[in-house]
């Protein structure tokens, strides 16, 4: 018998969160469409990086409370059923409202009355009340609970257990089941109707976003009369109560933070100005950075090199990466530009020492620690996080 199955369950989520209630004794199986995570994590292998996550995957592997499969029939064995698939947007920036109504059909036949069924992915407002509609016109009786996942990438196993949980449900039991449940991982949960949930998630990430916009345009009206933000960042913030967690610039990127204001403006008819107006923002970083860069420096004679791909430091996913954004500017405008990211293996990625050898300026793309004590020979670099002993802030 098992007690959780999780679809997605090899995912930056779905594994996590996993491993967590099978440490906490549960019976758990991860399905993903996956195969390649599947077999990885069969194995005992993570399929990327999350703190102490090598260790308890190899632990609940040999006590055999955790394992992963393709297989979604096991979905009729399990009294729980998690989804944590993605939430993507389309190539105009709309929500794409069907991929869950998808995998339920897909799935659906293998669930069974008297399941509870807990939506952990980002969703549209709405969506929690959708499935449970849908799932109960095609005859299905299961309780559905919406309790979203707040997590940051890389930090999962730690901040399942210390963040609160959100609880939501479409009916008083659903929301007492999926109580029980996350009272394994944490005492503190806070109760939602189920759109308030959906948009507590989306509130979070969509503010987050706004702060890294507000502080990217301080970033580049500061550059633009030649001043160096930092020195004006650490005059709004030291001993500043009110300046307290003022953010510093850099590329605001990665698969959630964007889609999720994106999800939040369609909700609000597109109307979300602010959450435009920090998408132009943003999103504009690279361009500005490249464009300030062409004035000052003869590019198109120039080996350019990028120190980071991925889309935060110290991570290995490029998911959504602002640094793809750089190289694509740069590809147009330099006569080569040569990337380097510990964290990646690609056929075009290079150790760092050799694209500072064979460049003549350098951007760092994502600042990994492992660059503050890179030798980047005199060469010039510009470092909008002001993250390595002699970066250029000022462009
Ligand atoms: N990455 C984060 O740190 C984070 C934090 C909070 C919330 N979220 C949200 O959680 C959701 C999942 O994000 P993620 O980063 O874990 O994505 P992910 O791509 O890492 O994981 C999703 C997994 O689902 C699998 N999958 C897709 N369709 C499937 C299906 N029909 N059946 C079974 N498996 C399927 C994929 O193969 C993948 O392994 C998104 O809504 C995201 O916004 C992510």
């Amino acid at each position: 018998m098992t007690d959780i199955v999780i679809i997605g369950g090899c995912g930056h989520v779905g594994l996590p969160l996993g491993l967590a209630f099978a440490k906490a004794g549960k019976k758990v199986v991860a399905l993903d469409i996956d195969a390649k995570k599947v077999a990885e994590t069969n194995a005992g292998k993570m399929p990327f990086i999350d703190a102490g996550a090598d260790e308890l995957l190899l632990e609940v592997r040999k006590s055999k409370n955790f394992e992963a499969t393709t297989d979604a029939k096991c979905i009729q064995q399990a009294d729980v059923v998690v989804t944590v698939i993605g939430t993507p947007l389309d190539e105009h920036l709309n929500p794409r409202l069907e991929v869950y109504g998808d995998m339920l059909r897909k799935d659906r036949s293998f669930l069974r009355n008297g399941q509870l069924l807990i939506m952990r992915s980002t969703v549209y407002p709405g969506t929690t009340d959708h499935v449970a509609h849908a799932l109960k016109a095609a005859g299905i009786e299961v309780d559905v609970a919406f309790c979203p996942e707040r997590v940051a990438q890389g930090v999962a196993l730690e901040e399942i257990h210390s963040l609160p949980q959100i609880v939501s449900g479409t009916t008083p039991r659903a929301v007492e089941r999926a109580k029980a449940l996350f009272k394994l991982l944490t005492p503190d949960l806070i109760e939602l109707p189920t759109v308030g949930a959906e948009l507590t998630k989306l509130y979070n990430n969509a503010w987050r976003y706004i702060q890294f916009a507000a502080a990217n345009q301080f970033y580049m009206i500061a550059n633009d009369y030649g001043l160096d933000f930092y020195e004006i960042h650490r005059a709004m913030t030291e001993k500043y109560p009110r300046g307290k967690g003022f953010p510093k610039a850099g590329f605001a990127a990665g698969p959630c933070l964007f889609k999720d204001t994106m999800q939040l403006s369609t909700f609000n008819d597109n109307a979300f100005f602010l959450g435009h107006s920090a998408m132009l923002v943003n999103e504009g970083l690279p361009n500005y950075l490249v464009r300030r860069a062409a004035q000052k420096y003869d590019l198109r004679s120039l080996t350019v090199g990028i120190l980071g791909m991925t889309f935060k430091s110290d991570c290995d996913d490029p998911r959504d990466s602002l640094s793809y954004k750089l190289k694509k500017s740069l590809a147009f405008e330099a006569k080569e530009v040569l990337c380097a990211d510990p964290y990646l293996e690609r056929p075009w990625i290079l150790p760092a020492e050799e694209v500072v050898a064979r460049s003549a300026l350098l951007f760092i793309g994502t600042p990994h620690s492992a660059y503050k004590k890179l030798d980047f020979k005199g060469k010039p670099v510009i470092d909008v996080w002001k993250s390595v002993p002699g970066g250029m802030t000022v462009v």
